[in-house]
């Protein structure tokens, strides 16, 4: 910015200068020359020039502070308090918009680096990968999953819903109905059905640590002929060794999902204690990390699949939950709190 007053030019310069070589930006504002300015207004005669030089002074204070809350941002982890909603004109000159992080600071999110990372994983074992959706309905939610109206198990999946009955699905699950329909002509030609859906899920939660309202699932399908449980367990046996880079030992136990016969819950070997023990696992050697199961007969009918010919698996397992344990992330609520300190590390 160009002042018409000398005196007031070159205490921009100097403050300006200085400015650079602070570690408290805003002290700036209090810098001697500065108040010197102001000062000298005092003893100017009322009239047009006083004004001027008022006006300039101000304006002088203003590009200061603009200066300093720009190179904090740039320095520091934290910026300013942003009004996202706050109107502003894009074709403006960069010195005149919001103070935000410049763009080539920006980073791909863990969750989503990780999730890259597992559905590699998927396509060399033959997986395509399909997206779930954010916004979904009662058929996919579950009459197609086979929860009988009315059936209490429904109130296990409580999410948000609008007026008109559309449902932030509560798990990846709403997904199968889909992919197996979408891929039963792989069937038909003589290979099986084999999709990872990887998405965002939502649940009416009370958040603490390990609780959030939204978080990720990983949901897999695998149909084609004559499939059992140990084609499950060696899945996702073979999945979980990769991606942990070590044998992972795995626990199936009896549960209930009514969208699967019969239903698991499925532990995961501990992989840092190798099952001795630690903080990680509760000193109890597994980690728990979903459900699964053989799908139900009537989930298979609902996409056209013939029970009686096809048998199928699948999981949904948290995405969160995984990177949790492979970094020790003691809080899930770091995933989405924008919170720059936690996400530059990765
Ligand atoms: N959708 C279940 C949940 O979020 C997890 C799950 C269990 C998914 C069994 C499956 C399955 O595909 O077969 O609680």
């Amino acid at each position: 910015m160009e002042y018409q007053d000398k005196e007031i030019t070159k205490a921009a310069d100097v403050l300006k200068q200085r400015l650079k070589t602070l570690d408290d930006k805003r002290s700036i504002l209090r810098a001697p020359e500065l108040s010197a300015l102001y000062e000298r207004l005092k003893t100017l005669p009322s009239g047009t020039k006083r004004a001027s030089f008022g006006k300039q002074v101000n304006q002088l204070k203003a590009e200061l502070e603009k200066l300093a809350a720009q190179s904090s941002a740039e320095n520091s982890d934290e910026l300013g308090p942003i009004d996202v909603t706050a109107p502003f004109d894009s074709n403006v000159p960069p010195d005149q918009r919001p103070n935000l992080l410049p763009a080539k600071d920006g980073s791909v999110h863990p969750l989503n680096q990780e999730i890259t990372q597992v559905l590699d994983i998927f396509y060399r074992m033959g997986f395509y990968a399909e997206a779930s959706r954010e916004i979904d309905d009662d058929y996919h939610m579950f009459t197609s999953l086979n929860f009988p109206p009315d059936h209490p198990a429904r109130d296990d999946y409580d999410t948000f819903m609008t007026e008109d009955g559309l449902i932030a699905p509560a798990h990846t699950s709403t997904m199968q109905n889909r992919v197996m329909k979408k891929y039963k002509k792989d069937l038909e030609a003589g290979k099986g059905i084999r999709v990872v859906i990887p998405g965002r899920v939502f649940r009416n939660e009370d958040l603490d640590a390990r609780h959030e309202h939204t978080f990720y699932q990983l949901e897999g399908v695998y149909v084609d002929e004559g499939i059992n449980t140990g084609h499950l367990v060696a899945t996702i046996k073979t999945w979980l060794s990769t991606y942990f880079h070590k044998d992972i030992k795995i626990k199936i136990q009896p549960f209930y999902f009514p969208f699967t016969e019969p239903s698991f819950e499925f532990a995961a070997g501990c992989p840092f204690c190798d099952q001795k023990g630690c903080s990680v696992c509760s000193y109890s050697g597994w980690i728990e990390l979903g459900g699964c199961g053989m799908i139900h007969p009537n989930v298979l009918k609902e996409a056209d699949i013939d029970p009686a010919k096809y048998s199928g698996f699948a999981w949904g397992f948290g995405i969160d939950r995984l990177v949790m344990l492979k970094y020790d992330i003691e809080d899930v609520r770091h995933f989405q709190s924008g919170n720059l300190k936690f996400l530059r590390q990765f």
